[in-house]
């Protein structure tokens, strides 16, 4: 008979979810039930496998009278009361470097696509326009890029800047141990030196709005700021008010603060031809997902002992 019952409230890769069904210990269900239907159900889950739509709360804890284990499938745990589950003695796990290739190619998509203004060129192209003029870009070799925060993401980021030519300077107090010809540096000597910022921490109360109006006015004329990490870490507003005003040459947003985007970031942030935007798919490719997938899975073996 069944010990656990395992609750996949997330799209989880398949070869994951075979893992899964192929142990006799575990019962498993899925499918996205939203709060009040997950409310319902929690009291009888074990273990529950979660990606980022769905927000595992205080009280969806709480009603969690038997969990062992919240698995987050991905990287960030800002939809997961994190403090509430250690307070229950539930354990939380994540895949941290599972997705990192995949979030630092699409952030050299979005420097690249940035540098060479490869969205608006496209768009003018298929409108039937020829305008080399206004289209000259800039190169990445020579240029200083600017980490905020040097965890798995960021480091896989800063070998593949490395390998365009451009030097890479790091904000991070943890200061991981790294081979890598990165210099680490404080937040306001990376604002002052960098020609691109790109933000690679997670969303907790002392990095929310660590890019504000503020920070931006430290940064060099004409930089270039990339977001894959959380929309939080920026001011919106301010980012917005230094695109227009040609402080910040362009953009490349992955993340919002509100996803999807609501009425007045369409308006304003995303109306702007100086913005590259994405709808947060830097973890979304295959091979991310099947390491995410598998490794979640066998993290939860492995809590469990099975
Ligand atoms: C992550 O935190 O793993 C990525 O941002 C992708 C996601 O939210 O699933």
């Amino acid at each position: 008979m069944a010990k656990y019952r395992v609750h996949v409230n997330d799209p989880l890769d398949e070869e994951a979810t075979e893992m899964l069904m192929s142990k006799k210990e575990l019962e498993v269900t899925s499918g996205y039930l939203d709060k009040e239907k997950l409310l319902q159900v929690i009291p009888e889950i074990d273990v529950l496998i979660v990606r980022s739509a769905t927000k595992v709360t205080a009280d969806v804890i709480e009603a969690g009278k038997r969990l062992k284990i919240i698995a987050r499938a991905g990287v960030g745990l800002d939809n997961v009361d994190v403090a509430k589950a250690r307070e229950k003695g539930i354990k939380v796990l994540n895949t941290p470097g599972a997705s990192a290739p995949s979030v630092a190619e699409l952030t050299l998509a979005l420097m690249l696509a940035c540098v060479k203004g490869i969205v608006k060129a496209s768009v003018s192209l298929k409108e039937g326009r020829w305008e080399k003029k206004g289209l000259t870009g800039r190169e990445l070799l020579g240029k200083t890029l600017g980490l905020v925060g040097f965890g798995s993401i960021g480091q896989e980021v800063a070998k593949r800047a490395l390998a365009f030519g451009m030097r890479v300077i790091a904000y991070d107090p943890a200061k991981p141990k790294t081979d890598l010809p990165v210099e680490y540096v404080d937040l306001d000597q990376l604002l002052r030196e960098s020609d691109i910022v790109s933000l690679h921490v997670p969303l907790t109360e002392e990095t929310r709005y660590i890019i504000d109006k503020e920070a931006i006015s430290k940064m060099k004329d004409g930089v270039i700021i990339i977001n894959t990490a959380r929309g939080g870490v920026i001011n919106e507003e301010a980012l917005y008010e230094a695109l227009v005003s040609g402080k910040v040459y362009a953009a490349g947003l992955d993340v919002f603060e509100v996803e999807p985007p609501n009425d007045e970031l369409r308006r304003k942030l995303l109306s702007l031809d100086n913005v590259v935007a994405t709808p947060h798919i830097g973890a979304s490719t295959h091979e991310a997902q099947k390491r995410v997938g598998t490794e979640i899975v066998q993290k939860v073996f492995e809590e469990l002992g099975i």
